[in-house]
């Protein structure tokens, strides 16, 4: 038999089993706890929760690892394609040349979108944010491309669908933004040059592909592409346990990136530097107020659930921000104001004590502003990038045996039962 965890409530003794995760993680399996004991678990913000068993993504957030089906991230943003990763993501192991020329087809012959859609996008008021955008066209997906014949066909058509159209939406809603005419894509671009080149080619200007701005576009999105169980992606699997389609799911997912502890991180941290480099206010006053319990403020990019030390992917993305800066000879003040407030921080007790350090998104809005891409459409990148990792995971959960509807529970703390008085007799 098995380890096992003993819990006493009352006059009921339980054993629960012990599980071990292949890189040695521990859980108490507490399904029978319930039924056999009357009592449940309770874990506001689920920090001590595993929702599933999962085989895509582990991280050590002690040691401050990330692995994609086993491949360490370092490895995929040194040597991989942004496609090649996301196939390995979605289909468990790196595509053979065979298998990745039939992706790149399948990829380009489904990156157009429905041109009925673009009446949608005029139609949102002008100062709509993009993520709100992406996620309700996303979801509107499914009206343009209903259900197919079989499950299969289904969810390999709209997963090729999702992963090809996602680029050509965010492109989109950039360029009518700008009142601009929409850039078709390109079957002789790969796939982060063809988004490039949606977004920033006109008439006027056609678009340069620069290799450097595509490989940081390429870094980026690889580094982004998982996660395990964070906030979007267990809404993306708790959306999806009650069989909706996969739209739904990613835009629920696209939904909950939006926020600024979030994904939306992102385009906070540049707004946080702005507001120092115009004077707002200092690096020390952005840390001072960082640490003080009765201000809401929190530097940004700063601070994560899981990683207790450097984050990993923080890393490849500060030593690439300064590596693209200064290929394109850019001067970015921010990037110098950013280094600042890390060095502050970082020698800080109350951040050293609370395990504080950079995130992902500390440094990515710098490596985005050097690609062009304008501040409001820097969540909308991540969310292009996580698209591989939110797909994998419902699929995951579609095929898991176990799988339920999630449904957590509560603790009561309202009123007792109390019965109703009409107006006229209070
Ligand atoms: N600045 C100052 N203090 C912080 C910060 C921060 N950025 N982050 C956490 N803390 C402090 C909290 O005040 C708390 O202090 P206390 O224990 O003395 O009360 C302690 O650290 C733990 O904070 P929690 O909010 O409980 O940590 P949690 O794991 O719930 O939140 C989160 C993680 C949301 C990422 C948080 O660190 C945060 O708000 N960071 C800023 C937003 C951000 O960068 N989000 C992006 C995360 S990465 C991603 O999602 C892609």
């Amino acid at each position: 038999m098995g380890e096992k965890v003993t819990i006493t409530y009352q006059d009921k003794t339980i054993d629960l089993p012990v599980i071990f995760g292949s890189e040695g993680e521990v859980a108490v399996d507490i399904t029978r706890l319930r039924a056999e004991t009357g009592i449940i678990t309770l874990d506001p913000g689920y920090a001590n929760t595993g929702s599933c068993t999962s085989s895509i993504t582990f991280m050590d957030g002690e040691k401050g690892i990330l692995r994609y089906r086993g491949i360490p991230v370092e490895e995929l943003a040194k040597h991989a394609t942004f496609k090649e990763t996301a196939y390995l993501l979605i289909n468990g192991e790196p595509p053979c040349q065979a298998e990745l020329n039939r992706f790149s087809i399948l990829l380009n012959d489904h990156s157009l979108v429905h041109e009925d859609m673009q009446s949608f996008y005029q139609n949102f008021p002008r100062q709509s944010h993009p993520m709100g955008i992406l996620s309700g066209m996303v979801n509107a997906l499914r009206f343009f491309y209903p259900e197919l014949q079989t499950l299969e066909e289904e969810i390999n058509i709209t997963v090729t669908r999702l992963l090809a159209k996602i680029r050509t939406m965010a492109a989109m809603s950039y360029k009518i933004s700008q009142g601009h005419k929409v850039v078709y894509p390109r079957p002789d671009l790969a796939y982060c040059a063809n988004f490039l080149n949606m977004m920033f080619d006109s008439p006027v200007r056609p678009y340069v592909i620069d290799e450097d701005v595509v490989n940081a576009l390429r870094v980026f999105w690889i580094l982004h592409a998982d996660h395990e169980q964070n906030c979007s992606t267990s809404a993306v699997r708790l959306v999806g346990s009650a069989r909706v389609n996969l739209y739904a799911s990613i835009s629920a997912g696209i939904s909950a990136l939006w926020g600024p502890l979030h994904g939306g991180a992102n385009q906070a941290v540049i707004e946080m530097l702005r507001s120092i480099e115009s004077g707002g206010y200092t690096i020390d006053q952005a840390v001072r107020r960082a640490k003080d319990r009765n201000d809401s403020f929190r530097l940004m990019g700063f601070g994560h659930r899981v990683y207790k030390t450097y984050d990993p992917r923080a890393k490849i993305m500060k030593k690439m921000c300064d590596k693209l800066l200064a290929k394109l000879n850019i001067k970015d003040p921010l990037l110098d104001l950013a280094k600042e407030l890390e060095e502050k921080a970082l020698s800080d007790d109350y951040f050293v004590d609370h395990h504080l350090y950079p995130n992902v998104d500390f440094y990515s809005g710098i490596v985005l502003r050097a690609i062009g891409i304008p501040t409001n459409m820097f969540t909308v990148m991540f969310a292009i990038g996580r698209l591989p990792g939110w797909i994998a995971q419902w699929k995951e959960s579609a095929d898991d045996p176990n799988w339920r509807i999630a449904r957590p529970r509560q603790i009561y703390t309202g009123p007792p039962k109390t019965n109703f008085v009409s107006i006229d007799q209070r």
